[in-house]
């Protein structure tokens, strides 16, 4: 797509569309429709989509289908599936959905079937991941492995610790582990404080090698570890690196028979279901990681060639589209009502802000509409008794995603029951609201009706599943994966850079040796910066001993 977006002429009707149907109330969408509930729904990979609650009809519908098109979202896909260099300004190929293909199928990059190599490193995680399992890989003092720590940031953690926590019903429970990501030492130091070295197995994740806070984080555990065993020969038998640095990893000390690699068209927030997920492995084994990979793909071959107005994720990509651009929520919320899911808004944080969080289209012109909206979000019940009183009565519109299973995984009396009322009558409440006649004829004093009135005709989407699987997980996780896609090709963005988080790590390297309180450096920042760093100067303890090398 070339020019300006909102001179396409589908993106004019919409427009206009949303001007003469914008204020229509859901309760006279669903009036008007007896069957709607019905009708605005999707079934794939396992999953069911409900969008009758958004501020649509059948034109809304048609009409973006209609921008999809004029975007060339169906030539899109098919040039991701084919593996051709979509990520524009990295000249990258941008094939996750290779990471779980069959091993029948060929996807070629440079003349090389890609998918060959991604079976064989599957192949060598299953055979460390079931040795680690089972006991066989011993540690450096001839002990077994109970504790796994990841250590990573970004998609080198949150894939990974998303998982974990979403799959933990089907983990080992004798292996403990852990995720450490931030720089800031406490996390280390509290991820280790009870283990014991001689049981403990470093994964140490970065597609790159060269990520400040995982190298220094990295360093950090082998001075722990190595203090422990009394051993840089431990290492081997303690650290294993996920990357695509062989180099890196080798200077690190790690043995190349211990590093799984990965590729640089495998973006690192589109990347837990790569060798970034050993974590996973190992905590749930093989079978599980194999049937997570699957439900990946049954989404995939979904979205590669379900008809747009059939097609989930390219429908939750066009809502959100929808719901930013015309309707104008400006944030989305992500509300899982499953406790397992914690990590999930946490995980589609990186994703969607991370991959479509963009100023300027692919051509290098400036976007002329709003691009990412804000995502967050927390596990139902506990979002309802905090943020949930603005959803409802606040002035900002705010779009939800809420994620429910018929069965959940720890029966506990009818407290499953529970939590799905919950979630059900949430989005009624926010679809429908209650008028101030139904507040008043429930004897409500008159000067308290006012507060009391829900306007309703706050959008939704639910997704329902039957039980929280691997296989479910993969498809929600590929869903928001394709839907995120969609929403970059629309905006004409390039949603596999991330130039965004460049400045701020170039500064950091400014400003760290000015932080020695006896350093000589000069400051030569703003008037706050200059402030704020002599404070700290004066106030912050000496390194005790610096590990970073
Ligand atoms: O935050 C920027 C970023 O490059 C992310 O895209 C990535 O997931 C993260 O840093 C970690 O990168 P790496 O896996 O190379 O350490």
């Amino acid at each position: 797509m070339t020019g300006s977006i909102v001179s396409l002429p589908a993106w004019q009707s919409l427009s206009d569309h949303y001007q003469t149907t914008g204020d229509t109330h859901l309760r006279e969408l669903f009036a008007a429709d007896a069957q709607r509930g019905g009708r605005y729904a999707l079934e794939a990979a396992g999953l069911y989509l409900d969008y009758s609650k958004n501020r649509i009809d059948d034109t809304t519908l048609k009409l973006l289908a209609g921008l999809a098109h004029e975007c060339g979202l169906a030539e899109r896909i098919q040039a991701m599936f084919r593996g051709d260099a979509i990520n524009t300004t990295e000249k990258r190929s941008v094939l996750h959905i290779a990471l779980r293909a069959p091993a029948t199928e060929r996807i070629l990059v440079d003349g090389i079937d890609v998918v060959v190599e991604v079976h064989a490193v599957l192949e060598r995680m299953v055979s460390f991941a079931d040795s680690v399992r089972s006991g066989q890989w011993l540690g450096h003092t001839g002990k077994r492995i109970r504790n796994v720590i990841n250590i990573g940031i970004g998609g080198s953690d949150l894939g990974p610790v998303m998982a974990y926590e979403a799959l933990r019903h089907y983990s080992q429970r004798d292996l403990t582990v852990r995720f450490v990501s931030n720089v800031d030492g406490t996390d280390l130091v509290e991820a280790t404080r009870d283990l014991d070295a001689c049981e403990t197995l470093f994964i140490v994740c970065s597609k790159t090698f060269t990520t400040q806070e995982t190298l220094t984080n990295a360093h950090a555990a082998r001075a722990w570890a190595v203090g422990q065993l009394g051993s840089d020969s431990a290492v081997g038998r303690h650290f294993v690196a996920v990357s695509t640095n062989a180099q890196a990893v080798a200077q690190f000390g790690i043995a190349t028979e211990n590093m799984f690699g990965f590729w640089d068209w495998v973006g690192g927030r589109y990347s837990m279901d790569s060798a970034i997920g050993l974590s996973t492995m190992i905590a749930i084994g093989p079978q599980h990681f194999r049937e997570m990979l699957a439900g990946f793909h049954t989404m995939d071959e979904h979205f590669r060639h379900a008809p747009i107005e059939q097609n989930m994720p390219a429908l939750l990509g066009l809502l959100a589209v929808w719901n930013n651009n015309f309707v104008g929520a400006a944030t989305t919320a992500v509300l899982p009502y499953d406790q397992y899911l914690k990590r999930f808004p946490a995980y589609l944080q990186q994703l969607t802000m991370e991959s479509n969080g963009k100023h300027v289209t692919q051509g290098g012109q400036r976007v002329d509409v709003e691009t990412a909206p804000i995502l967050w979000g927390e596990p139902g019940t506990n979002g309802q008794h905090s943020f949930y009183q603005l959803l409802h009565l606040g002035t900002r519109l705010v779009p939800c995603d809420f994620i429910g299973f018929c069965q959940g995984l720890n029966p506990l009396g009818d407290q499953h029951d529970l939590l799905m009322a919950n979630l059900f009558a949430q989005s009624e409440a926010l679809a429908f609201g209650k008028t101030a006649q139904e507040v008043a004829a429930e004897g409500t004093a008159p000067e308290l009706v006012p507060h009391r009135v829900f306007d309703g005709n706050r959008p939704s989407n639910t997704i329902l599943a039957e039980r929280l699987t691997p296989a479910t997980l993969g498809a929600l996780i590929a869903l928001y994966e394709h839907s995120v896609f969609t929403q970059g090709v629309i905006w004409g963005i390039d949603s596999f850079d991330q130039w965004g988080v460049e400045l701020g790590k170039v500064l950091a390297q400014r400003v760290l040796p000015e932080l020695d309180g006896a350093s000589e450096v000069p400051l030569g920042h703003d008037s706050s910066t200059n402030t704020l760093i002599e404070r700290y100067r004066r106030q912050r303890r000496p390194n005790p001993k610096a590990i970073r090398t």
